[in-house]
């Protein structure tokens, strides 16, 4: 095990009726707030009304950015950069999916900064502050809710870029599962294999001595197993719902499953350049992705993989070689994704081989990725090609 440091500062607010301490939690903050949601959604459930109430009650000053998008874009990072600089905002609201809170996040960043922010993407500035924030999610999957990362999209230039910074995370998250009843049922499979994806990128490490880490890892797996079908089926299954939003939260929250661990993170890198010129949902592109990932690196530690099926996957070893059973497990991995509703192609979203060369290109712009196996743009290729 590496050694390492750790620290969280996000308070989590969990469970039903959670909202009601949305307007005290901020009122420690400021009360001239700026509101950020994305299409609609939140307005067609009612919780628009149930936020401007709780804001209300703290004589909260509101502007508001509506219309993030999924895969935020920077242009709408900016207006909300303009409208906190001419409101003199000192609190932002994020209510919506891991989009809403990345875009809240860049500006929170953004403000303070006098530069373009996009340039904290593209790695010419440190962050040194940011606008205090919190969140209300509404879809389990990003584990933006507890974490520093933002990731935002850059259409005119194709690109979509992360940061990650302790200035960036929310003060608090109200976690209410009761609020992802509505997520319909392709979004809840895009949170599943993100979550998924997520622990992936963690626990196939070359770190050794690492068992509570990989077991940890390894209950987020089942458990998200265990209850994703139930939430895509019964969509307001309360222990189904609550269990896969505490699994996200986990997943990706600053590192704690994998404290002491090198991470990967190569799956991600290429799936947000899939993302940049095709603007698919970040689950589809990790579903297609991540088996191919697995079956292109699998070799460089054989142990983990067989491990990640046994334990995972319940593969049966006996009689069964090291490769045999890592391919196994691999196999199940795209099962499950194609049994929820997953893409499993490029194709399957018109994705051809066109893009291939620019996207690998890209993928290592700051360098080759990933640890589990350091990939250089023609491995990226490689991959991209298994996937079309
Ligand atoms: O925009 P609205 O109308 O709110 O609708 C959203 C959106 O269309 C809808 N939705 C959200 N909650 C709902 C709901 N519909 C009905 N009822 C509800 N309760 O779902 C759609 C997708 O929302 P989005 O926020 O885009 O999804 P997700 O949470 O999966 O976020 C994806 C973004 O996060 C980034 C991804 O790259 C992508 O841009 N990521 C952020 C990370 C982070 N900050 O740590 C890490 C991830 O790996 C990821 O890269
Ligand atoms: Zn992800």
């Amino acid at each position: 095990m590496n050694s390492f440091q750790f620290q969280n500062p996000t308070r989590i607010l969990f469970g039903k009726g959670m909202l009601e301490q949305l307007g005290s939690s901020i009122s420690a903050y400021g009360t001239n707030v700026l509101l950020v949601y994305g299409g609609g959604s939140i307005k067609a459930t009612g919780l628009y009304d149930r936020i401007l109430k709780q804001l209300q009650q703290i004589g909260a000053a509101v502007s508001e950015l509506p219309g993030v998008e999924p895969n935020p874009r920077v242009s709408t990072v900016r207006k909300g950069i303009a409208i906190c600089r001419e409101q003199k905002i000192d609190f932002i609201l994020a209510v919506g999916g891991g989009s809403v809170i990345d875009a809240a996040k860049a500006i929170a960043v953004g403000v303070p900064y006098e530069g373009d922010v996009w340039d904290f993407f593209m790695r010419k500035a440190a962050i040194q502050g940011a606008l205090p924030l919190g969140s209300v999610l509404t879809l389990s999957a990003t584990g933006s809710e507890m974490n520093g990362s933002s990731v935002i999209t850059n259409w005119e230039e194709n690109l979509k870029k992360a940061i990650g910074s302790i200035h960036a995370y929310p003060k608090f998250s109200i976690l209410d599962p009761e609020l992802t009843y509505t997520v319909p049922a392709n979004q809840t499979v895009n949170g599943i294999v993100d979550t998924m994806s997520h622990v992936f990128e963690q626990y196939f490490s070359q770190t050794a001595d690492t068992p509570l880490q990989e077991r940890l890892c390894e209950s987020i797996l089942q458990t998200v197993v265990e209850n994703g079908e139930k939430a895509i089926h019964t969509p307001d299954d309360y222990a189904a719902r609550a269990n896969l939003m505490l699994s996200a939260t986990y997943a990706l929250n600053g590192g704690m499953i994998s404290v002491g661990m090198q991470n990967d993170w190569a799956t991600h890198m290429i799936e947000h350049e899939v993302s940049a010129i095709y603007d698919i949902a970040h689950g589809e592109g990790l579903a297609i992705l991540f088996p191919n990932w697995m079956r292109y690196v699998y070799r460089e530690r054989i142990d983990r993989f067989v491990q990640f099926a046994v334990r995972v996957w319940h593969i049966d070893p006996t009689g069964k070689s090291e490769e045999e059973i890592a391919l196994a497990g691999i196999q199940a991995t795209r099962d499950y994704f194609t049994k929820i509703g997953a893409p499993s192609r490029l194709s399957d979203r018109n994705i051809d081989a066109k893009e291939v060369g620019r996207m690998a290109k890209e993928t290592v712009r700051f360098g080759p990725v990933g640890s589990f196996k350091k990939l250089h743009e023609d491995d990226v290729r490689s991959i991209l090609e298994l996937s079309l």
